[in-house]
């Protein structure tokens, strides 16, 4: 049986793959912008120190269960817990609920690689600005529904290759890939006038607030809060994603070494693809700032100089719209780097999103192979990107909310801008990230710290290792994991239902 349900080919080959996992949209994307409105370094400490008791345990605990049982996520919880079995379901739930808009930001970087592609190849034809075409973008449901098949139809066929022949075989390739462009752009940003402005952002405390980004930098509570999901939305965790590739995992590796190697390369990733997004956006702001551009004020509806806190440094606008302009305002060239760019994250998004698939095909396969049958991969892999396709349709169609069927619309409420009904978008986001996420997490580490014990975990953890962290990890998982998740899932909250508590 363990024969048949197929194994990484090398421990190189996992640990791509969880890299390729943990790296995503979430780095490349989220943690820049969270980093820089939550106050800079206040925010990145926080976020090592909650990496480090936190995600590295549950990154641990997550790996052990799934290789302890040779299961994927509802397999291994029901074959560990009596009280906690249903969590199981949960986390099989939030990533088929992610991929609902994660296969539509893939489409919307596929629209921007090929967008790019023919700015290089029809050079000097008119070029329309980032807003502009984001705006066309969205208000295009149609080309965004088939974008996201599109992205869909690349997944299924890594996924119905299998683990080793299909995720690891991607991985391999397209992690390498992804770091050598990275640098490509980071040397670029870093190298645009007044890219200073922008490392200053990222890395000095207080100067958001001081050149005027922001107007006040947020409490402690919630740049807690917001570190907390940040990290557990970036390393992968609480998603079912690392029990299932630790279930195919050999039990000569050493999954503390394992472990602590994918939260460091997650966590380098993020400060680099900060280093790539960040000073470019701010430069390119300088640049429009210098040359007397203006906008409309919303407040008064007044035209007026565009300022430091008019620079779109979070959000969909950071990717779609700051940074095309970016790559615009760079003249011949810069659709090429352009094309890198887009290239890069569609990388990162195929890598995460693959995994969340394989999450829901392993859980049929397993239970296929429960009543002694032979499960049939490509076929399980087909249904499952169907059923997620009739989801992301839903997500496509809206276009971020501009097409008149956001949640709000259709229940006949006020919009809570940026709120769970604000879009489906958000929607699904807050009942995945949101709530189903952190709840998964705080169930998994009261399970580990007091119904099974963390002796249980040990026991296997040891296999493959020498290193012994045996009183680290069960203080960290029944006092400080529990305690930290309280906090991530009210600030949660907090942020999706606009309640104002922190
Ligand atoms: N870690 C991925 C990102 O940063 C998202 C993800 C979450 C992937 C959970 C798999 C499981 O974008």
């Amino acid at each position: 049986m363990e024969q048949s349900r197929g194994s990484w080919g090398s421990n190189i080959g996992f640990l791509l793959a969880a890299i390729g996992s943990a790296v995503g949209l979430g780095n490349i994307w989220g943690f820049p912008y969270k980093m820089g409105k939550s106050g800079g370094f206040t925010f990145l400490i926080i976020y090592f120190l909650l990496a480090v008791f936190v995600g590295f345990i549950i990154m641990i605990a997550e790996l052990a269960m799934g290789r302890k049982t040779g299961k994927g996520t509802i397999g291994a919880y029901h074959t560990l817990s009596r009280k906690f079995r249903w969590i199981g379901w949960l986390a099989v739930f939030s990533p088929f609920i992610i991929m609902s808009f994660y296969s539509v930001l893939g489409a919307y970087c596929i629209e921007y690689m090929s967008l790019n592609l023919s700015n290089l190849a029809f050079a000097g034809a008119e070029i329309k600005t980032g807003a502009d075409l984001f705006g066309s973008m969205l208000t295009n449901p149609f080309g965004a529904v088939a974008f996201t098949v599109l992205f869909m139809v690349i997944c299924y066929l890594i996924n119905r290759s299998g683990v080793s022949g299909g995720i690891e075989k991607f991985n391999k390739i397209g992690m390498p890939a992804l770091f050598v462009m990275l640098v490509i752009i980071i040397i670029r940003s870093l190298t645009l006038p007044g890219a200073s402005e922008g490392l200053k952002f990222m890395f000095v405390p207080g100067y958001a607030v001081k050149a005027g980004f922001i107007s006040e930098a947020p409490g402690f509570l919630t740049v807690l809060a917001t570190a907390g999901g940040q990290m557990f939305f970036s390393l992968s965790l609480a998603m079912g994603a690392m029990i299932t590739y630790g279930s195919y995992l050999s039990k000569q590796e050493n999954l503390v070494k394992n472990s602590g190697i994918i939260v460091v390369a997650d966590t380098i990733v993020a400060t680099m693809a900060g280093l790539a997004v960040i000073p470019a956006a701010v430069a390119n702001g300088i640049a429009q700032i210098n040359g007397g551009a203006t906008v409309m004020d919303a407040a008064t509806g007044l035209e007026r100089a565009m300022t430091f806190a008019d620079i779109q440094l979070g959000g969909p606008s950071l990717l779609f719209v700051t940074l095309q302009d970016v790559f615009q305002a760079m003249g011949p060239i810069g659709p090429l780097f352009g094309v890198i760019f887009y290239l890069l994250v569609l990388i990162a998004a195929i890598s995460s999103a693959i995994s969340l698939i394989e999450v829901v095909v392993t859980y049929f396969m397993d239970r296929a192979a429960e009543k002694g049958r032979q499960g049939n991969r490509p076929r399980i892999v087909l249904w499952v990107c169907l059923a997620i396709m009739v989801e992301a349709f839903l997500v496509a169609m809206d276009g971020l909310g501009s097409n008149g069927i956001a949640p709000y619309n259709l229940l006949g409420m006020e919009n809570n801008i940026n709120g769970w009904n604000d879009c489906w978008l958000d929607f699904m986001d807050m009942m995945s990230e949101g709530i189903a996420m952190p709840l998964g997490a705080l169930l998994m580490s009261l399970m580990v710290g007091w119904e099974i014990k963390p002796r249980t975990l040990l026991d296997e953890i040891h296999q493959g290792s020498r290193l012994r962290i045996d009183g680290f990890f069960s203080f960290c998982i029944r006092f400080i994991a529990p305690l930290g998740m309280v906090m991530i899932l009210l600030g949660q909250i907090d942020t999706f239902f606009r309640l104002g508590i922190f």
